[in-house]
């Protein structure tokens, strides 16, 4: 990878990685990705190039990808579980109708390409605890459904045209810097945020709703690694189980408590995220990425806690700072 273009630069995938691959790659061009309304700020546009891309525009794809002389694109453009219930025709047009644009790009210009699949490719047929790499995948949500396809179609690519698609199926993603939005695991990030600004925590899903999760650091690291990846030792391609952790809202809730003993949990159900996390896996079992590009997690719930208020108090204070300030400037 040298020159490398992000679509949904800003997103919360995006941002933390956009970053992490300047880092990763200082001698090549990063170019963050993005569309109107959601353009970069600070940092993330002060540190590199960006551009406007739609991923509904091919033309808009190949133009960026012409101009910055892009071999690898990461395509992170997506809507998350629960707003994807919510608006099933946009989640296709992205997920599905986007994902061809970039293939198709990719294809013309000799690109690889990475776009995450997810635990929400699983169905409620799909063997629950150890979920393996190859299984059962009949989703019932359009997110689902989107991730299963496009699986099926960066494979597609792989075989009849030779574009170096990969990906991996991530967990539940948990950081301080961006927020989700719109999943069905974002209540692991969410009660952070009350824990550390001293609110009680009203989950949306029932004790014993078991999920994969991993910090944000990890799938990062997954994310550049599985392009990284000697391909001769590759036997899947899209997409790889991962995993870092399985916990439910309780076993969350009392390793926060560990930390801030006052911290108060109770339950607000909502039901189209109960019904969605109930028809996901509670494990998955990651053998064949750790056999075939080594994958390994670095953070468990314990030491992912740990790290997550210590960075997410620095950086609520300081916005409480900043708002204080501005307050006492206008
Ligand atoms: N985090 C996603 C969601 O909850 C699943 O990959 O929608």
């Amino acid at each position: 990878m040298k020159n490398i273009l992000l679509i949904g630069a800003t997103g919360q995938i995006g941002s933390e990685l956009t970053m992490r691959l300047r880092e990763e790659y200082p001698s090549g061009q990063v170019v963050a990705g993005y569309i109107s309304g959601a353009e970069p700020k600070g940092e993330l546009l002060e540190s590199g190039p960006s551009a406007m891309v739609d991923i509904t525009n091919a033309g808009q794809i190949a133009s960026a990808v012409k101009k910055y002389n892009i071999d690898t694109i990461y395509n992170l453009a997506a809507l998350l579980s629960a707003v994807a219930e919510k608006r099933p025709q946009l989640a296709w047009n992205v997920g599905v109708g986007g994902l061809y644009n970039v293939l198709e790009v990719a294809r013309e210009n000799n690109c690889a390409v990475f776009t995450p699949s997810s635990i929400g490719s699983f169905g409620p047929n799909t063997p629950r605890i150890k979920t393996p790499q190859d299984t059962v995948q009949r989703p019932t949500t359009m997110y689902g459904v989107t991730k299963v396809t496009g699986e099926l179609l960066s494979d597609y690519y792989a075989s009849r045209f030779g574009v170096d698609t990969r990906s991996v199926r991530f967990p539940g993603l948990i950081s301080y810097v961006a927020p989700p939005g719109g999943g069905t695991t974002d209540y692991a990030v969410d009660i952070y945020y009350a824990a550390c600004k001293g609110e009680k925590f009203f989950c949306p899903l029932k004790p014993g709703t078991f999920m994969d999760m991993m910090y944000m650091p990890d799938a990062l690291r997954a994310a550049i690694e599985i392009m990284e990846a000697d391909p001769s030792k590759l036997v899947h391609r899209n997409s790889f189980n991962i995993t870092a952790m399985s916990f439910d809202p309780e076993m969350i809730y009392a390793k926060i408590k560990e930390f801030i003993p006052d911290f108060q949990m109770d339950y607000k159900l909502d039901p189209l995220r109960q019904s969605i996390a109930d028809s996901w896996p509670d494990s998955l079992d990651d053998t064949c990425a750790r056999e075939e590009w080594g994958w390994k997690p670095r953070f468990d719930l314990d030491f992912m806690t740990k790290d997550m208020l210590a960075h997410l108090s620095v950086k609520l204070k300081k916005e409480t700072k900043e708002k204080v300030s501005s307050v006492c400037t206008t």
